[in-house]
C-alpha cells in the first residue's frame, strides 16, 4: 500500500476502507507518514468528506493509536462526558458530583485548556495539593469507593489524534466535521467509556458558530457512537455568551461550589442537570429523563453532590477547606471594576472576547507552554437580558498585573447595549440521540 495512492483516491471521491484508513494512521503515528502526506489527506477528507463508515474506522484507528484505559475493574456502567470546549464552562465540576452521588461511576479524563477555552484540569489545579495524575489503580479504586475520580489525558492516550490535531492547525483542516468527530470520539473511546454524553456547544466563543454545523457535528458523533456500541447523546447549547458568571480557574472553583451548594446563575444550573440526566439516565440510575432530573434536583439540594466533590477533592490530595470557604483559594492582587458607559439593556456578552480578555491575563495559554495564574480571571456582573443604567459595573477584572486599560476595553466592547431587551435564548437548543 502506498500512501500517494490512498490520497489520490480520497481526492477523487473514493471512499477509503478500514484497512487503508489503518494504514494511513499507524504509519503516521509511527514517524513512516510524513506530515505532508497527512496533510494532504486531512485536505482531502475536508474537502470530500467522509461516510458514516470511513468515520467509525478512522475514529477506531486514532483510538488504537496508543493506550486504551480499561475500566473494566469499575462496577457499573461507566459514563463519560465531554465538552467541544467553551468559556466559563465548568460543567464538569457540578455534574460530574452530582451523577456520581446518584450512583452512577464517572471515570474521567479531561484535557487543559489552550487559547480562549478552559480546560477542566487548569480549573482542578488551582485547588492548592490537588493531584491530577493517579496511578491507574488509584484512579480506580476512587471511582469504585467515591464513584469518581477525575485526571489529566494520559500522555500516550491517541497519540495520532495529538499529531493530526496540531497539523490539522496550520493546514487550515480543523473545521471539518468527520475530522472533529473522529478526533473527539477517539478519545473517549481510549479512555473506556461504556456511554458518552456530548455537550456540543454553538455560538460565538464556541467552534461551531451555527445551529446547522453544530447538528450536523452532533448527529456525525452519535452515529460514531452508536456503530461503535456505546451509546452516545448529544446536547446542543447556547455559546454565545459566557457560561455562569466566573471566567478564570480559582473563580470558576468556587462558581462550581456555590452551585452544588444550590445557588448560582439559573442557566448553568440548567445545562448541568440537562447533562446530568442524560449521564444517569444511560448509566441505568432512572428509566426516564424526568425522573432523572427530579431526581437529580434532590441530589444538588441536599447537598449530596457538594458531599460527594468533597471527598473527591480530598481523594485526590487537594485541600477539602476550599469547600466550605472557596476564599481559601488563590486570589487576585486587584479588583478592577469595568463601568458600563449607556443605558439599556445586555443585548450580548461575547463569549470569544471574554475567553482572549481573561487569556491575556494569565487564566489561560496562547501557547502549550504558558503559565498559568490560577487567581486572576472576571466576574460578569451584568449577562444578556439585564437592564443596565450609567456607571453600572458590568464586570470585575481580578488581575495580578498593573496596567489592565487594554484588558477593561476588551470587555467593554464585548459588551452590547441597546434600547430592547432581548428575547430570551435557551441554554439547552436540543438534544440529539
Ligand atoms: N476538539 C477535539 O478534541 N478535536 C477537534 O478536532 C476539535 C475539538
Amino acid at each position: 500500500m502506498r500512501m500517494v495512492d490512498l490520497i489520490q483516491n480520497k481526492r477523487d471521491g473514493v471512499r477509503l476502507t478500514r484497512e487503508q484508513l489503518y494504514f494511513a494512521i499507524q504509519g503516521y503515528t509511527k514517524g513512516e507518514i510524513p506530515d505532508y502526506q497527512m496533510s494532504a489527506m486531512a485536505m482531502a477528507i475536508y474537502f470530500q468528506g467522509m461516510d458514516e463508515e470511513e468515520i467509525a474506522d478512522l475514529t477506531m484507528a486514532m483510538a488504537n493509536s496508543g493506550d486504551t484505559v480499561s475500566l473494566a475493574g469499575i462496577r457499573g456502567v461507566k459514563v463519560d462526558k465531554h465538552s467541544t470546549g467553551g468559556v466559563g464552562d465548568k460543567t464538569s465540576l457540578i455534574v460530574v458530583p452530582l451523577v456520581a452521588a446518584a450512583g452512577v461511576p464517572v471515570a474521567k479524563m479531561s484535557g487543559r485548556g489552550l487559547g480562549h477555552t478552559g480546560g477542566t484540569v487548569d480549573k482542578l489545579e488551582s485547588i492548592s495539593g490537588f493531584r491530577i495524575e493517579l496511578p491507574s489503580e488509584q484512579f480506580i479504586r476512587n471511582v469504585n469507593d467515591n464513584k469518581m475520580a477525575l485526571v489529566g489525558q494520559s500522555g500516550n492516550l491517541a497519540p495520532a489524534d495529538k499529531q493530526l490535531y496540531a497539523l490539522r492547525d496550520v493546514t487550515a483542516t480543523v473545521n471539518s466535521i468527520p475530522l472533529i468527530a473522529s478526533s473527539i470520539m477517539s478519545k473517549k473511546i481510549a479512555s473506556g467509556a461504556d456511554a458518552i454524553v456530548l455537550d456540543v456547544k454553538v455560538g460565538s466563543g464556541a467552534f461551531m458558530k451555527s445551529l446547522e454545523e453544530a447538528e450536523q457535528l452532533a448527529a456525525t458523533m452519535v452515529s460514531i457512537g452508536k456503530s461503535l456500541n456505546r451509546k452516545t447523546i448529544a446536547v446542543l447549547s447556547d455559546m454565545n455568551e459566557p457560561l455562569g458568571t466566573e471566567v478564570g480557574n480559582a473563580l470558576e472553583v468556587a462558581e462550581a461550589i456555590e452551585v452544588l451548594r444550590g445557588g448560582g446563575e439559573a442557566r448553568l444550573k440548567e445545562i448541568c442537570l440537562v447533562l446530568a440526566a442524560h449521564m444517569t439516565v444511560a448509566g441505568g440510575a432512572y428509566p426516564s429523563f424526568e425522573k432523572a432530573r427530579e431526581a437529580l434536583e434532590g441530589i444538588l439540594e441536599s447537598g449530596q453532590g457538594l458531599a460527594t466533590f468533597r471527598k473527591f477533592v480530598e481523594a485526590q490530595g487537594g485541600d477539602p477547606g476550599i469547600v466550605d470557604d472557596p476564599g481559601l483559594l488563590p486570589q487576585a492582587a486587584l479588583q478592577i471594576s469595568v463601568r458600563a458607559e449607556k443605558e439599556g439593556y445586555v443585548q450580548a456578552v461575547d463569549a470569544e472576547s471574554i475567553g482572549v480578555a481573561a487569556m491575556l491575563l494569565g487564566a489561560g495559554r496562547a501557547r502549550k507552554e504558558d503559565a498559568i495564574d490560577y487567581s486572576v480571571g472576571i466576574s460578569l456582573r451584568k449577562k444578556v437580558g439585564d437592564p443596565v443604567r450609567f456607571g453600572d459595573v458590568l464586570a470585575v477584572i481580578h488581575s495580578n498585573k498593573d496596567q489592565n486599560q487594554d484588558i477593561s476595553g476588551k470587555i467593554l466592547d464585548a459588551y452590547t447595549i441597546g434600547e430592547d431587551r432581548p428575547d430570551e435564548v435557551p441554554v439547552v437548543h436540543r438534544v440529539v440521540q
